[in-house]
């Protein structure tokens, strides 16, 4: 017989069953919590995406349909993600600000349908800069491709007014260039749009894993890399830096992207900052999980739930995430985080 050890002290006391794990538990993921990226486009039929198994290119009425059964589950916020056709993609981007372009129509509809929804748009040139980067390019003297700050900001200013009267409830500028978040306030502010919130893609990190993304809207650069203006994914003082000029700026919520990867900035930021701040778990991330479980290597509803909790366990307020609709029907049915 094994003698009892003399342990007052016993951690697991606190784990024996379900009723006490959860009195424990340190963090909560709820549906209002997720923010769910939606890919569009300007066709009537709703397109399968070979590189994000489970998403689409939705027409708008599919669109409608989607954002439906998302916000029965509890979702309160999407972002949206155009796919523009190529004839309309040019080296200065200009469709950007198209008031009956794409993406101005589809948040019409979409207030008009759900006025509940917080409907947030993308501001960055890619979508609609034949390069594929995210601002303008302009050849260098040694004929390379340069990305050039204060001339794309301008078109980011415009492209947040469009967007803005369109409906938008907030911009989220992801493009990475110096000085937009207090540029595009000013646009706003003098256009009557002071109502209007930013949330700024603080912490971009030049990433591998968009690969998914770029091939979702055909979207990735024609010529080099993102390097000169995303962030090396090396550094989080940089992050700290970053988010002070979009404090100074007057954003109103932060971000860090990729998300599972960068945990450490997440918590970095949180440590250091009092703005709401959001963590976008990316294509990458996504197709990980849902192709190792598709071969039947993990469990996709267990992993897809633990790795969003060990994100809002790092200190994210709110998650961009592919799997919002899943994860927020899986947490209104079953009451309880993982
Ligand atoms: C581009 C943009 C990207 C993503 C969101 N906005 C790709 C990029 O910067 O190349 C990536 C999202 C994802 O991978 O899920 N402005």
């Amino acid at each position: 017989m094994s003698k009892k050890l003399n342990l007052p002290i016993r951690p697991r006391r606190n784990r024996q069953n379900e009723a006490i794990r959860s009195l424990v538990r340190e963090t909560a993921l709820l549906p209002a919590d997720l923010i769910y990226p939606l890919f569009i486009h300007d066709k009537e039929v709703d397109e399968a995406i070979d590189s994000m198994p489970g998403c689409k290119r939705w027409s708008l009425d599919g669109l409608l349909g989607e954002v439906g059964e998302a916000r029965a589950a509890g979702v309160k916020a999407i972002v949206l993600f155009p796919a523009i056709a190529d004839h309309l993609k040019t080296s200065d981007a200009k469709e950007c600000f198209n008031p009956s372009g794409l993406v101005p129509r589809v948040v019409q509809a979409i207030k008009k349908s759900y006025p509940d929804i917080a409907v947030i748009t993308d501001v960055a040139l890619d979508p609609y800069n034949c390069d594929g980067h995210d601002g303008l390019v302009v050849e260098d003297e040694h004929g390379q491709p340069s990305i050039v700050n204060d001339e794309t900001v301008h078109v980011l200013c415009q492209q947040a007014l469009c967007h803005a009267r369109a409906g938008a409830d907030v911009i989220s500028p992801s493009d990475m260039m110096d000085g937009r978040v207090g540029e595009i306030r000013a646009a706003l502010d003098e256009a009557g749009f002071e109502d209007v919130l930013i949330m700024s893609y603080t912490a971009k990190y030049a990433s591998a894993y968009y690969g998914p993304f770029r091939g979702a809207l055909e979207s990735a650069p024609k010529a080099g890399d993102k390097k000169t203006y995303q962030m090396d994914p090396a550094n989080w003082r940089e992050a700290l830096r970053e988010a002070e000029l979009d404090v100074m700026e007057g954003a109103d919520i932060i971000m860090v992207k990729p998300a599972g990867p960068y945990l450490d900035v997440i918590r970095a930021l949180r440590e250091t900052l009092e703005l709401p701040m959001a963590a976008y778990q990316v294509s990458g991330e996504y197709l990980m999980i849902k192709s190792a479980a598709a071969d039947g290597w993990i469990d996709e509803e267990a992993v897809m739930m633990e790795s969003l909790l060990g994100i809002k366990r790092a200190g994210a307020d709110m998650i961009l995430t592919y799997f919002a609709k899943a994860a927020a029907q899986r947490l209104s049915a079953s009451h309880t985080n993982l």
